[in-house]
Parts: structure tokens; C-alpha cells; sequence
């Protein structure tokens, strides 16, 4: 492992091929469960990108793919303040298509709270959530998830789209942070 992940890794949480043989079953799940229908699935930038790549490769019904990206105002590195902002809305319109929001982690579940209130009145035909990882125990906004990849302990996390001061989202398995 190489000397600069060693300083902040703890233990491995999940490896690369735990985390893609999930993803297969999401897949393949997400498959069934809209065969027929209109998908369209929303990438919350930045840390659903690998999540979204992967996934999409195991989706094998057509949809299409589009992207958000939010913020939360004077966010400490590990904590949510609980007032989200709007930095990138999406391209196209969400109406009467099936959409399914791709996370990479759900904590409080403010951030998914924020992005269901913008879209539900836009009127898809129906309106998801999938998450790699759901920090359960932190929630404080009640969110329906449809989609969980893994249930995890309430532990600082990262790799695989997860960012420290915005590095290390490239690593292809889940880390925990040393404290
Ligand atoms: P929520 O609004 O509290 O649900 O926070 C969701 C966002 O917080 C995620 O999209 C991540 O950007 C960030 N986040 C929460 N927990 C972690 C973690 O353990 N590592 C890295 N980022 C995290
Ligand atoms: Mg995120």
C-alpha cells in the first residue's frame, strides 16, 4: 500500500472486489425493478462518479445518465452544518421519467432531504434513492433508500469517490480514517 494512503488509513472497510461484486447485484436488481420504463439516473457529483460508472456498466436496461452537484455551507471536513446549496442542477428535465438518485454515502440524509424537495415538484414518474454506503445511525432527516449497498458503522470513510480535503477519491476499495 503505497506510503501516502498508509498515513491516513486505518483498515481496509471494504475491498475492491466486495464493493463491485454489490454492485453487480444492484445492477442487476435496478435492472428488474425498471425494465420497461424510462430511467434516468442522477450522479450526485463529486463522490458518486465511481459509484455511477460502475453501476451503470451493470444496468442492462437503456437509460440515460445526468448530473448534480450540491454543497453545504461552512461544512467542517467531518460534519454536515445542515444547509445544503444548489451548485450544479441538472441538464434536462426530470418529468415523467423514472429517476433514480445515485449517492455515494447517505450520513444525516440532509443532502438527499435537499435534493427530493427540488425534485419531487419537477413531477418524475417516480423518485428513488440508491446509496453505496448508508451511515444509518447518523440520520436526522427521515429519507426512504431504496437502494443500499452496504449498512456501515458511524466511521469517518474514504476512497471510491470519498475524499479527504478532496484527495483520495481514486482508491478502489473504502478505508477508514485513522483518528
Ligand atoms: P449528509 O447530508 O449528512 O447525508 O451527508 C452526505 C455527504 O457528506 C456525502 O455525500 C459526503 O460528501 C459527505 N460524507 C458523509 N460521511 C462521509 C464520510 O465518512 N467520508 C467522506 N464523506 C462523507
Ligand atoms: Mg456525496
Amino acid at each position: 500500500m503505497p506510503q501516502f494512503v498508509d498515513k491516513y488509513l486505518d483498515e481496509i472497510l471494504l475491498t475492491q472486489e466486495e464493493i463491485q461484486a454489490r454492485i453487480a447485484e444492484l445492477g442487476a436488481q435496478i435492472s428488474a425493478d425498471y425494465e420497461g420504463g424510462e430511467l434516468l439516473l442522477i450522479c450526485v457529483l463529486k463522490g458518486g462518479v465511481p459509484f455511477l460508472t460502475d453501476l451503470m456498466r451493470h444496468i442492462t436496461i437503456p437509460h440515460e445518465i445526468d448530473f448534480m452537484a450540491v454543497s453545504s455551507y461552512g461544512r467542517g471536513v467531518r460534519e454536515t452544518t445542515g444547509v445544503v446549496r444548489l451548485v450544479k442542477d441538472l441538464d434536462e428535465p426530470v418529468q415523467d421519467k423514472h429517476v433514480l438518485i445515485v449517492e455515494d454515502i447517505i450520513d444525516s440524509g440532509v443532502t438527499l432531504g435537499y435534493l427530493v424537495q427540488l425534485l419531487s415538484p419537477r413531477n418524475p414518474a417516480s423518485l428513488k434513492i440508491c446509496t453505496l454506503l448508508n451511515k444509518w445511525e447518523r440520520r436526522t432527516t427521515d429519507i426512504p433508500v431504496d437502494y443500499v449497498g452496504f449498512d456501515i458503522e458511524d466511521k469517518f470513510v474514504f476512497g471510491y469517490g470519498l475524499d479527504i480535503d478532496e484527495l483520495y477519491r481514486n482508491l478502489t476499495y473504502v478505508g477508514v480514517v485513522k483518528t
